[in-house]
């Protein structure tokens, strides 16, 4: 079969990397794609731009796709499975009313209360004025987030009054477009984050194996969010009665409140916890679709067919798959970027020692690469990242770490200490994380990818 993958990044190369392990899938197509899957065996590059919906339905029936994955959260947002739909072409991915699930925290948040969903306390504003009184006596640090997409610059963590002012001021004075012209004021959680990816048919909801992620720029979580900088899977925090809380309190009434509001959500729904001190899981956000970097952790562990997973949901059969399997080992990514991301970099700088990394065993994702006359020079922010798997984490990391080092291009820039904190698992009373972001962390940035 042929399939069609939607996006550029980390995770689309390696969502067509995992599906061309399967003896099923004989051809990928990615639309746009990077360098990664330019040079990736029965792959190819198609150049349409992702909110294109009919030159990508028309390219994908006149080569027969059996199916089309949605990596990016924007074309989902936009509809593009609604006009799959329509014409009854087969699409792995939510419908637009269900992507609002990540397009609109405010409309998430109501979801959330709905189904009763543990999350931060919230409430939601379009008029300055009403947001700036209910910010008089709130606690500090408060979390201010614009309801609408914002490539990773929409949230703010204000430790300030004038901080969290000025960032009202700015949301609403239209610095983020309509994406910030609904606010959605919380509460700030102190805890460890954790990523559980979900696969969906509507009616059954199972987890995929739980990741971390690193959010920040630097090593010891310091410096300016950024789309992700590595992560690792399966992450130690999940213990088997986490994972039964997350299924019951937030998966299943999560896929139950969607589809009593007549939503059949088929897709990867993400849910981005914080396991608070006391071990509840709250809900910081939802996203439409895989993350990235926990699916280039994820998917090198998963032992069942990518494809027979998403044509199950798309097909709403999941039920009757049965267990996903995984291989008994674990997976560490980490992510180069360049000089200067999360904000503006250079880009068309030539890498080498991808072949070598590959030799030493670790899986070269792409993200923000592309071909140049037959060479491959970096063209993003996050450049690429490298995965390796082993019998545990700590071997993993130096397995990857010892793959990158063979890795070069100008201004390449990493973190040190990815999967630290699967070395120390430490329960989350002990873990002061996701504590103070200082004041500079939380600069403007540029689209994070
Ligand atoms: N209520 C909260 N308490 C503490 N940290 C938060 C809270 N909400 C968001 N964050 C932090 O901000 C990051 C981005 O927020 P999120 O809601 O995931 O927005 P997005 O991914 O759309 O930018 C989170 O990964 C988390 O580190
Ligand atoms: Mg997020």
């Amino acid at each position: 079969m042929k399939v069609l993958v939607v996006g550029s990044g980390g995770r689309e190369h390696a969502i067509a990397w995992r599906l061309l392990q399967s003896a099923a899938v004989t051809q990928v197509f990615c639309i746009p794609g990077n360098g990664g899957t330019a040079t990736l065996p029965n792959c190819r590059n198609v150049s349409l731009s992702v909110d294109d919906f009919e030159g990508i339905l028309r390219f994908a029936q006149v080569q027969g796709v059996a199916l089309t994955v949605v990596g990016h959260e924007l074309p989902l947002a936009l509809g593009i499975v609604d006009f799959f739909l329509a014409a009854n072409a087969p699409i792995f991915g939510p419908t637009r009313a269900g992507a609002q699930i990540e397009s609109s925290k405010s409309w998430a948040k109501e979801l959330m209360h709905q189904a009763g969903i543990p999350t931060a306390m919230s409430a939601v504003f379009t008029d300055l004025n009403a947001a700036l009184t209910y910010l008089g006596d709130r606690t500090l640090p408060i979390v201010i987030k614009a309801d609408g997409l914002a490539g990773g610059k929409g949230v703010t963590i204000a430790h300030t009054q004038d901080e969290a002012q000025a960032t009202l001021i700015q949301l609403f004075g239209g610095a983020l477009g309509d994406a910030g012209s609904t606010v959605v004021i919380e509460e700030f959680l102190a805890g460890q984050e954790l990523s559980i990816l979900a696969v969906t048919d509507g009616q059954t909801i199972r987890p995929l194996l739980p990741a971390q992620d690193h959010k920040r720029l630097e090593d010891g979580d310091r410096g300016p969010n950024t789309g992700g900088m590595g992560a690792y899977a399966p992450s130690p925090l999940l213990t088997d009665s986490l994972m039964i809380r997350i299924e019951q309190e937030i998966l299943q009434p999560a896929i139950a409140t969607l589809r009593q509001r007549g939503i059949d959500y088929r897709g990867c729904l993400y849910a981005g916890l914080m396991i608070t001190s006391d071990g509840t899981p709250y809900v910081i956000e939802f996203n439409c679709r895989f993350g990235d970097p926990e699916t280039q952790t994820i998917l090198p562990l998963l032992d069942t067919p990518l494809e027979q997973i998403l044509l199950a949901c798309t097909e709403q059969r999941l039920e009757s798959l049965g267990a996903l399997k995984w291989l008994p080992q674990c997976s560490v990514c980490v992510v180069a970027a360049a000089q200067g991301y999360p904000q503006k970099v250079e880009t068309g700088h030539f890498i080498t020692g991808i072949g070598k990394a590959t030799e030493q065993g670790g899986l070269v994702f792409h993200a923000g690469t592309k071909l140049k006359n037959n060479s491959l020079v970096t063209h993003g922010g996050r450049v690429l990242g490298i995965t390796c798997l082993a019998p545990t984490h700590k071997e993993a990391i130096t397995r990857a770490y010892h793959a990158l080092d063979n890795i070069y291009y100008e201004g390449m820039i990493f973190r040190k200490d990815i999967g630290h904190r699967a070395l120390a698992p430490s329960t989350p009373e002990t873990t002061a994380l996701n504590s103070d972001p200082t004041p500079e962390d939380i600069g403007a940035q540029s689209a994070l990818e």
